[in-house]
């Protein structure tokens, strides 16, 4: 697995991968975005390292997954190299099957930062030097970090980069925000594109990216790119050439995410997790306004069944038609009549 990047790089194939999001990314969003895009590789939501060390519940819990979801990448976050270093042993357990491990040194909460943890280690180089360095020699796994341009601009990007790599970082994703910048700040990537310019390992753009093409646009010099929150009920849009799916692949899609929910959760959990992304699927579907209330408060997988087939049912005329490029619109009016 250590060479799988330079593998990769040969073939000059644009990997494209999916963002650690704590509360989103579980087993089941990764085998759902997977249905449709089977070739992008995921990264887990962050753990913390001293659970993974401390709870062998926690890591028989969220390290088993299914064969779909390989590639599995493991995002880990904590303050000193001793406690990454043991939980890196744990993760490289055979048993788990995980690809690599990502280091968090992105995390802007206050808490975490307050803690030394996650973006504060941009400013602390020397710790994040050794972090990586006890990883690496803690497990045969490759390690990556995934940071920002900076925590306040006071801190040298190139720089940085150049001793995670001097540590044997083997990949590192940039979000093009500093950790003091709100979410007003536009995508911005010069300064990754000057840093790819000084080192060799891949490094991967984040922030902002729409879809495939936009990213093939945005990516330049850089090796690959990494997209999060506009996959929120649109898995399409990791495939070339802005695909947008018909009602009926969206209400299919809906099923799936959700019985993989079930299957993975157990039940009063899955109940409140799949109400989130339910109603992200129909975003542009202007039918959901009169189901909306029935998706959000779903209690069973019999009864999201339900309301799929009730859409099914109303909107049988349609199914073949694209909410996401508008072909739905017409329905507004009908919509807003019925919902007075
Ligand atoms: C709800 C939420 C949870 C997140 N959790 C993590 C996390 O656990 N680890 C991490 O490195 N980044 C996390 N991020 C940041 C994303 O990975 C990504 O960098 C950010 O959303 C920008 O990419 P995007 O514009 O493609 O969404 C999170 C973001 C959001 C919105």
């Amino acid at each position: 697995m250590k060479d799988f990047w330079k593998k990769q790089i040969e073939k000059k194939w644009k990997l494209v991968f999916l963002a650690p999001m704590d509360w989103y990314w579980d087993s089941a969003y990764r085998q759902a975005m997977k249905r449709i895009s089977p070739d992008i590789i995921c990264v887990s939501e962050f753990y913390s390292a001293d659970w993974l060390v401390h709870s062998k519940l926690l890591a028989d819990s969220v390290l088993p997954h299914t064969e779909s979801e390989n590639p599995l990448i493991i995002q880990i976050f904590w303050k000193d190299p001793e406690m990454f270093a043991q939980a890196a042993k744990i993760i490289s357990n055979p048993k788990y099957n995980i690809a690599w491990i990502d280091i968090n040194m992105w995390c802007p909460a206050k808490k975490v930062v307050r803690s030394w943890h996650g973006s504060c280690l941009l400013i602390n180089e020397q710790t994040a030097f050794a972090i990586v360095k006890a990883m690496n020699e803690a497990t045969h796994l490759p390690i990556s970090v995934k940071t920002r341009l900076s925590f306040d601009w006071n801190q040298d990007l190139i720089n940085f980069v150049k001793w995670l790599e001097a540590a044997w970082a083997s990949l590192v994703t940039i979000h093009g925000r500093t950790a003091k910048q709100a979410y007003t700040w536009k995508a911005d990537f010069t300064n990754i594109y000057e840093l790819k310019k000084h080192v060799s390992i891949p490094v991967i753009c984040n922030w902002d990216i729409m879809n495939y093409d936009d990213g093939m646009k945005k990516v330049q010099n850089l090796d690959w790119i990494m997209i999060g929150r506009w996959s929120f009920g649109n898995p399409w849009c990791f495939l070339a050439g802005e695909y947008h799916p018909t009602l009926s692949e969206l209400l299919d899609q809906m099923e799936f995410h959700a019985l993989k929910l079930v299957e993975t959760k157990w039940e009063k959990k899955w109940n409140l997790e799949i109400r989130k992304h339910l109603v992200q699927y129909l975003k542009f579907f202007p039918g959901v306004k009169a189901y909306r209330k029935r998706l959000v408060t779903t209690d069973s997988f019999e009864n999201t069944q339900n309301i799929l087939n009730d859409v099914r049912e109303e909107y049988k005329q349609h199914l073949d038609k694209k909410p996401g490029l508008g072909e739905l619109d017409f329905l507004k009016d009908s919509v807003e009549k019925k919902e007075d």
